[in-house]
């Protein structure tokens, strides 16, 4: 079967189950699926309900989506994403994204835990991405391009829009929340860097390291929906601290910063009306 027409499945399902198109989407990290709580009238629906939809096998991320109210705002929360390092093709680990643009949303809030490479920035610290360094190797448009998704060259140098790094700023602001602004660099994992790779990270501008959110930022630009990529940095990334990395210090961290980023969410919905 194509690509295509798995989307084009996915698609209608979802349209089946719900009984409004949302206009954001917000992908929630590592650690980060509390928010979900807070959506009024929710409608949820489980990733294996869905045609071909991938389901998470990483701890901490719970499989479904959660359409409803946020501040006014017709969302959906995808609560688990899944990783290239899960042995997913980068077309699987784009196909949410792909199906909730085809569905309609106009816009993408990428949320991830990170490892932290610039120094400045402490552990549990919320940080705006301005950009980001592809390192993992592959990239999701690599194939024959479909040309009414979006163009074979899509440009990407705003793949963080511009405008909500501004309006995340303000929310920010409003809220009495420290906003770092970062560039992330994304590995393909699931190995922990090594302490000189961090270094040549560092030396590549990077100030973030993850394994994630690179791919659904190129495919979210490809079909010309807006991003906005927020970043919990759970810890000093390798060598930059002498303690050893572990996910549950990466759990750990994220269940701190939860709060800070629920609130700065809500307030970046509430700048977007
Ligand atoms: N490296 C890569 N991914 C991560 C890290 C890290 O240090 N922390 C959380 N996700």
């Amino acid at each position: 079967m194509l690509y295509s027409e798995k989307l084009t499945e996915a698609v209608k399902s979802l349209s089946e189950k719900i009984s409004a198109i949302p206009d954001v989407a917000i992908v929630l990290g590592s650690g980060l699926g509390s928010i979900a709580d807070s959506v009024g009238s929710p409608k949820v629906v489980r990733y294996e309900e869905i045609p071909f939809w991938p389901r998470s096998t990483a701890p901490g991320h719970a499989g479904k989506l959660v359409f409803g109210e946020l501040e006014g705002t017709k969302v959906v929360l995808m609560q688990g994403r899944v990783h290239y390092y899960e042995g997913y093709t980068m077309e699987e680990v784009v196909f949410p994204v792909r199906v909730l643009g085809l569905l309609g949303v106009k816009t993408l809030v990428v949320t991830n835990a990170s490892g932290g490479i610039n120094e400045s920035i402490p552990a549990g610290g919320i940080v705006a991405i301005e950009d980001h360094i592809n390192f993992m190797g592959t990239n999701p448009l690599i194939g024959e391009n479909d040309d009414k998704s979006g163009p074979r060259f899509p440009d990407m140098t705003e793949a963080y829009d511009r405008e909500y790094i501004g309006r995340l700023e303000k929310a920010a602001k409003k809220e009495n929340i420290d906003l770092y602004r970062g560039i992330y660099i994304a590995f393909s994992g699931p190995s922990f860097e090594t302490p000189a790779e961090i270094r040549m990270a560092k030396t590549m501008g990077a100030d973030l390291v993850g394994m994630s959110t690179v791919p659904e930022v190129i495919a979210a630009n490809h079909m010309g929906i807006r991003v906005c990529g927020i970043s919990c940095v759970a810890n000093a990334a390798a060598g930059i601290s002498k303690n050893k990395l572990t996910h549950q210090e990466v759990l750990d961290t994220m269940k701190g910063s939860s709060e800070s980023l629920c609130r700065l969410i809500f307030a970046f919905l509430r700048e977007l009306r």
